[in-house]
């Protein structure tokens, strides 16, 4: 089964890269979509995310780090790919993404499967990590040890 797992990924913290990882041991095929959305401020650029992304998962031969702008059923589509996969931290995330699993549905039928973050990443989001290492702290536990590297350079 070949999946999609699209994000922002601003920058890929060690919840994201879980939830790859795990995906990648359960699914033949994996397509990492890093959002391209001009609209939105972001620390990095689409290509420093995937860059990053890639370098990070280089070893999982079935994963592959994709952009995309646009629609994500659209995307999909185009990646002919069988189902999304998106993590879930929490019931907070799960109005959000059920909306956006039922208009990805609506608009295109793709289904969307949830998987749990693991315990340890339950709070952990990329908007976090940027505070945290705004105001000086430590966030060496939160993401790979490439994206902190690209952090403090940033
Ligand atoms: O990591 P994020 O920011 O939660 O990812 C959100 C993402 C990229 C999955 C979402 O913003 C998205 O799908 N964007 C593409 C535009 C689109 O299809 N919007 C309608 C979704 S119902």
């Amino acid at each position: 089964m070949k999946i999609l797992i699209p994000g922002s990924f601003d920058p890929p913290t060690n919840g994201h890269i879980d939830v790859i990882n795990r995906c990648s041991e359960i699914f033949s095929e994996i397509i990492v979509g890093v959002v391209v959305n001009p609209s939105k401020e972001s620390l990095f650029t689409p290509e420093e995310r995937s860059e990053m992304l890639e370098k990070i998962c280089n070893e999982k031969t079935n994963v592959k780090v994709k952009s995309f702008e646009g629609l994500l059923v659209d995307f999909a589509t185009s990646e002919s790919v069988d189902a999304i996969v998106k993590g879930l931290r929490a019931m907070t995330d799960f109005d959000y993404e059920f909306q956006m699993a039922q208009a990805n549905s609506t608009l295109k039928g793709f289904e969307t499967i949830f998987i749990p973050s693991s315990p340890e990443y339950g709070y952990l989001s990329s908007s976090m990590v940027k505070e945290i290492h705004s105001y000086g702290g430590d966030i060496k536990s939160l993401v790979p040890d490439y994206v902190l590297e690209r952090m403090n350079n940033a």
